[in-house]
């Protein structure tokens, strides 16, 4: 057993290091083609207005749960581990509204009885997840800790409702964060966050809470509803401001930027930040196209898919960057290290 950092190092020189990587995607994809045969939409409008071809859905019996511990057992083995100290999880599709999903996970996953909870910031989530893992491994709280982002949209989706169907996906990703010094490589620097609560609405379930319970009112239907243009202003601008902001905290110039991960919403939002920041769209990676937008599990989703095609290599600063629900936001830096093995 080695010393905990806590022991031998004040908590400004104490950070949470980025060790473990994986991911999961549900096997069945949904085309396009296999979502005009039953919507008045089209594969070129969705191409072009969103940037997706296909999606990963899963199957009925499948729940965020289930994701989560596929996602997170790939994480552990990629950091070589059998134990973490807490479970964190990010999710606007929890099992079930009461208990939290990250108990389940921690149980399945067999690590006793661990403190387990999740995070809902929406599509943020996951940035919001680390950045509270990473400040309980500062505190010395825990030394290490599973954070995995997982959703299955298909369940919050109206399948009939064109503005959202053709948007989101299913699927789960997972980081395994461990106490290291701080600046080290694939530790991760200020954050900069925030939200923008009189947006609540823009992205919302109705039904199913407190304000409006499910066996209330007469056709209680709990699906997602978005505005999806004002979120995508919103999401341009508040991430390009949240770039320069923790950009400005970590001493980076935005050229400095070597990758640019950035939570995928849509296409063109990609675009527009990367527009905004005057980065070329060489330094950011995607998967959208092949996996839509899969909410709080996206930014894992891509760092594993950009760190298996070899998009994110040892030494680059990476910037990672998310928005929605809520609305929130939160864009943080690391420099990629050079012993991740992500498993996909
Ligand atoms: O993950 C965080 C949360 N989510 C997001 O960040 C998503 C952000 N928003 C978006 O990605 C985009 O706003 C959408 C993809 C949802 C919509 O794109 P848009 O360019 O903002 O289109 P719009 O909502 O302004 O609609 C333009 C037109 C409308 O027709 P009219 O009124 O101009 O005749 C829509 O009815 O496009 C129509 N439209 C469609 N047409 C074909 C909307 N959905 C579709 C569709 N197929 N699926």
């Amino acid at each position: 057993m080695t010393t905990p950092l806590r022991d031998v190092l004040p908590q400004q020189a104490r950070s949470a290091r980025l060790v473990g990587l994986g991911s999961w995607l549900p096997p069945r994809q949904v085309t396009n083609a296999e979502l005009c045969a039953r919507l008045d939409t089209s594969d070129e409008w969705i191409r072009t207005r969103i940037g997706i071809a296909t999606r990963h859905v899963a199957d009925p019996a499948t729940a965020t749960s289930d994701m989560a511990v596929e996602a997170g057992m790939r994480a552990m083995k990629s950091a070589g581990v059998e134990h973490v100290d807490a479970v964190v999880l990010a999710t606007a599709t929890p099992d079930h509204p009461v208990p939290g999903t990250a108990p389940a996970v921690a149980h399945r996953l067999g690590l006793g009885h661990v403190p387990a909870f999740d995070v809902g910031a929406g599509c943020s989530g996951f940035v919001y997840a680390t950045t509270v893992a990473s400040a309980l491994i500062r505190a010395g709280t825990a030394r290490s800790i599973l954070v995995v982002g997982a959703e299955t949209m298909s369940a919050i989706v109206d399948p009939a409702d064109r503005t959202t169907a053709p948007i989101f996906g299913d699927g789960a990703g997972a980081v395994v964060l461990r106490e290291a010094r701080a600046g080290e490589p694939g530790t991760f620097g200020p954050v900069a966050w925030g939200s923008a609560g009189e947006h609540a609405a823009a992205i919302c379930i109705p039904e199913g809470g407190s304000r409006r319970p499910s066996h209330a009112g007469d056709a209680p239907r709990g699906y997602v509803h978005m505005e999806g243009n004002l979120v995508l202003r919103h999401a341009v601008r508040q991430m390009a401001h949240a770039v320069r902001d923790a950009a400005a905290a970590a001493g980076w110039d935005l050229r400095d930027i070597d990758r640019l991960i950035v939570h995928q919403a849509n296409a063109r939002i990609s675009a527009g930040v990367a527009d905004a920041l005057g980065l070329p769209a060489e330094r950011v990676p995607s998967n959208i196209t092949d996996v839509g937008n899969t909410s709080a599990a996206s930014i894992p989703l891509l760092l594993a898919s950009a760190a298996a095609e070899g998009r994110l290599t040892a030494g680059q600063r990476v910037m990672v960057a998310a928005f929605g629900a809520g609305f929130t936001w939160a864009a943080t830096t690391l420099v990629w290290p050079a012993d991740l093995r992500p498993l996909t």
